[in-house]
Order: structure tokens, then sequence, then C-alpha cells
């Protein structure tokens, strides 16, 4: 890396977590995910959603829920939302391969309606648990359920394109939260696609800041239970490269 190039420490000071135990985790969850009946969602689904993406990321998408194409194939944002989506992370010179991408809820809702408050409740502890296990700097919300995950009583019209701290209440730690409108709202609206590559483009900046963040102010592990192994630091180079 020349001058300039962001050094490679994520600021997983005291990790205790091997790469392959929170691949495991992650498919622990995803395997409860895939058979969950705990809300209504289950009855109209045909494939749930768990989630995908780099087990050691240090960004993690959270979108609304599976549309029409995801639940056919069991994988987050593979329509056309995903490919506007993509099309955010190529301009910032990422992969979806790169990041870690979910939905608030895992099943699709029925016509693509919005989930009900009830049903995002239900679901909530496997998004929990998937921010408890990737611990990411960046969390990156996609259209206004995710948002209030993460940002209650925000507006998406007066924080598209802000990071936040997260409030530790949302299980998401010490990382930022990054606020976009929802990627099928861009096909709608010019404007709003105009809007997205513009709030994309902030995105490095804060994964930056969330690092000299955790670097000034170490995260303590809390628990060190899933086993005692060497700290691993995730180096995720083509992020890295995005502000080089
Ligand atoms: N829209 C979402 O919110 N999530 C997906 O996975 C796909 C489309
Ligand atoms: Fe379970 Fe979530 Fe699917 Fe509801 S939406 S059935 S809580 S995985």
């Amino acid at each position: 890396m020349g001058p300039g190039a962001i050094p490679a420490d994520a600021g997983r000071g005291g990790d205790s977590v091997t790469p392959e135990e929170r691949r495991a985790a992650l498919e622990a969850i995803a395997a409860e995910v895939r058979v969950c009946r705990r809300c209504r969602l289950a009855e109209g689904r045909t494939n749930a959603v768990p989630g995908e993406g780099h087990p050691e990321t240090e960004v993690l998408f959270v979108g609304e829920g599976p549309g029409e194409t995801e639940d056919r194939q069991g994988r987050p944002f593979v329509g056309r939302a995903g490919q506007f989506l993509m099309r955010l992370l190529a301009t910032l010179g990422w992969r979806r391969e790169e990041v870690y991408i979910t939905n608030v809820v895992k099943c699709r809702p029925p016509g693509n309606r919005d989930p009900q408050p009830d049903e995002i409740e239900a679901c909530d502890p496997y998004l929990r648990r998937q921010l408890e296990i990737l611990q990411p700097a960046l969390v990156v919300t996609l259209g206004r359920f995710s948002m209030a995950r993460f940002r209650p009583g925000a507006r998406i019209s007066q924080v598209h394109g802000t990071h936040v701290p997260a409030d530790p209440a949302t299980g998401a730690g010490d990382a930022l939260v990054y606020s976009l409108y929802h990627p099928a709202a861009a096909l709608r609206s010019l404007e709003v696609e105009r809007q997205s590559l513009d709030d994309a483009a902030g995105i490095p900046a804060a994964l930056l800041g969330s690092r000299a963040r955790r670097d000034a102010a170490p995260a303590t592990p809390e628990e060190p239970s899933l086993g005692a192994a060497a700290p691993t630091t995730p180096t995720m180079p083509s992020l890295f490269q995005a502000e080089a």
C-alpha cells in the first residue's frame, strides 16, 4: 500500500472468535431461519432468506425483507433492487462477497407489503445474533424499516447519507449506522437514484471514521465464550483500497 493507504486494522481488539467459528455461527443462524415458523410470514414463503456474505467483513447491509426473486432463490438482494445495490457497491469498488447482506425480516411479506411490527419483532433475534457475531464497524440501513430498527424516530428524508454511533441497545455495539434510501426507491425515481449514488459515496469515509473510533476506544470483549483462539484481524483488501 502506498501513501494514503489505510491500515488493515478493523479494530477487533481482544477478538477471540476465529473465522471458522464465525462462519459456523452464521451458518447455525441461517439453518434456524430456514425452518423458522415464529411468525405468519412463514406461511407464504418459498424460501427464507437468512442473509449472506463474508463472515469477517466490517460492513453489514440491512434491507427490509425479501422480494419475489429473493424468496425464490433464498438469497438477499438478487432481484432488481439488488442489481441497484450492487451498482452502488461497485461505485465503491466493493463486491457483495466482501460485505454481509441481510434483512430486517427474513421471509417475504406477501405481495411485498410492509413488514408488520409483530413480524419485525419475531424476526429480530436473528438480526441481533448476526450483529453479535459480525460485530460490524458499519451498519448500512437500506430503507425506512431498517433505519427505524437502528435509528428509531429518524426520518429517512432527513438522515439519508448520514451516520450516527449505534445505540448499543440495538445490538450493533460500537458500530456507526449509515442510512441509505431503499434501493427499490431508486428504481422508481431518478432523483432518489441520483441521491443514493451521492449518499453511497460517503460510506468509505464513515468506515474509516468507525475504525478510528474503535482504535481510540477498543471494545472490551464481553464474553470469551466462542473459544480462546488467537485474536483475528479481519482484512478486506478492496475496502482498504476504496479510499487509497
Ligand atoms: N429488498 C429488500 O429489502 N431486501 C431484499 O433482500 C431484496 C429486496
Ligand atoms: Fe421466522 Fe423471521 Fe421468517 Fe418470521 S420472518 S418466519 S420470524 S425467519
